[in-house]
């Protein structure tokens, strides 16, 4: 297959990149990314040249985007505005690429034949108290984050129904392993764990995520890419649900530090208490999640301690500002 991925440079497309081309020798890959603060050229090194190319564009940019799924079989979106602190903090960019950028993308795809395969999250569910969402629970999305993702997703939805377009949804719980952006919880603390700095946690620290190693993701994409059906939704959950007290806990015992480093902080507006997703339909199609949360937390504890040269440009550039922004009175 000759594959166009967007947002291709970002955290769980780039780790879909290599395993793409790692499990599929004949495949070849054009990404095209706007390299924001959370897409680097770095995520991309040592991909076979003849095989990868890197088109820097917005995905909402319409003659770009034409241009890039020429010649392509299918097409994977990852690319999407991704934090929701930044997304309560400036919602705008959201809008303009998680909703009107997957929709130049799809139709772009839709025009060229192509098949198009969305990667949205289960934060459009909004939160669960008990039970977990199914592809049939209604969309309740809490923050901007999630409203931008789930508009991106009715866009599929109507565009399978209305134009037969070959679209469908991934749907996954958080992930987490190599190359993830800092601002998100898990490299985050292991970064400050590192470092010796405090863990900031919000409110009560009991709110519940669905852990996906990135791994499991990237098959589960690749299960839906071949063998999903046009229109549906497929929801990708982690084998384990985890309060964040429980993920810090075990992130300073990796790092052999102690809970003093634990600062509770103010709580997130809004905040989800608690996400939780089966996934009976992706396991029909014979996906079944591989790495379990204390096996995973520990390959990518590790994979941060040996790739200092990776996030430490992250550390001293724009995410500086970032932090002191978000946690710098909290945390002082
Ligand atoms: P990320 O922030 O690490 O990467 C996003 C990528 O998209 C970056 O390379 C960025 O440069 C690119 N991008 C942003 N705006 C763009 C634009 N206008 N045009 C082209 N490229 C643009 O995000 P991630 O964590 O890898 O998430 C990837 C996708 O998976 C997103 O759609 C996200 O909503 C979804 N998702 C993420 C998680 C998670 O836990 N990280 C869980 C479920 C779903
Ligand atoms: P995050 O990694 O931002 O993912 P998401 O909001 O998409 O689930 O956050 C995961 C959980 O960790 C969420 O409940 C918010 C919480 N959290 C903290 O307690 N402290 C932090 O500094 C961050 C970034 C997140």
């Amino acid at each position: 297959m000759r594959l166009l991925v967007a947002g291709g440079a970002g955290f769980i497309g780039s780790n879909y990149v290599h395993h793409r081309l790692g499990a599929q020798p004949k495949d070849s890959v054009r990404v095209l990314d706007k390299l924001t603060y959370a897409g680097r050229r770095e995520n991309l090194e040592g991909l076979p040249d003849n095989r990868f190319e890197l088109v820097e564009a917005d995905v909402a940019d319409r003659d770009a985007a034409r241009a890039a799924v020429e010649g392509c079989d299918a097409v994977v979106n990852f690319a999407a505005e991704s934090h929701v602190d930044r997304s309560i903090e400036t919602p705008g960019e959201f809008i303009t690429t998680d909703v009107y950028g997957t929709y130049v993308l799809l139709e772009a795809a839709r025009d060229a034949g192509v098949r198009h395969l969305q990667i949205s999250t289960d934060e459009v569910y909004g939160d669960f108290d008990q039970g977990s969402a199914t592809e049939e629970s209604p969309l309740n999305p809490s923050s901007p984050y999630s409203a931008s993702k789930a508009g991106g997703d009715l866009l599929v939805s109507a565009f399978a129904r209305t134009y037969g377009a070959e679209a469908l949804i991934v749907r996954a719980s958080n992930n987490y392993g190599p190359r993830q952006h800092p601002e998100k919880l898990i490299p985050l603390c292991i970064l400050n764990a590192l470092a010796g700095d405090a863990l900031p946690v919000y409110g009560d620290g009991m709110q519940v995520r669905n852990w996906l190693f990135v791994e499991d993701c990237c098959a589960a994409i690749d299960a839906v890419l071949e063998r999903g059906t046009p229109g549906e939704v497929y929801n990708v959950g982690g084998p384990d649900e985890l309060p964040n007290l429980e993920v810090v806990r075990r992130i300073l015992a990796l790092t052999d530090r102690d809970e003093s480093l634990i600062e509770y902080v103010k709580d997130r507006p809004g905040h989800d208490r608690r996400y939780s997703l089966s996934a009976a339909r992706l396991e029909g199609l014979g996906w079944k999640a591989q790495v379990r949360f204390d096996e995973g937390i520990e390959r990518t504890v590790h994979w941060y301690r040996e790739n200092e040269t990776w996030w430490e440009p992250i550390r001293s550039g724009e995410y500086r500002a970032y932090y002191e922004r978000q946690y710098g009175k909290a945390l002082k």
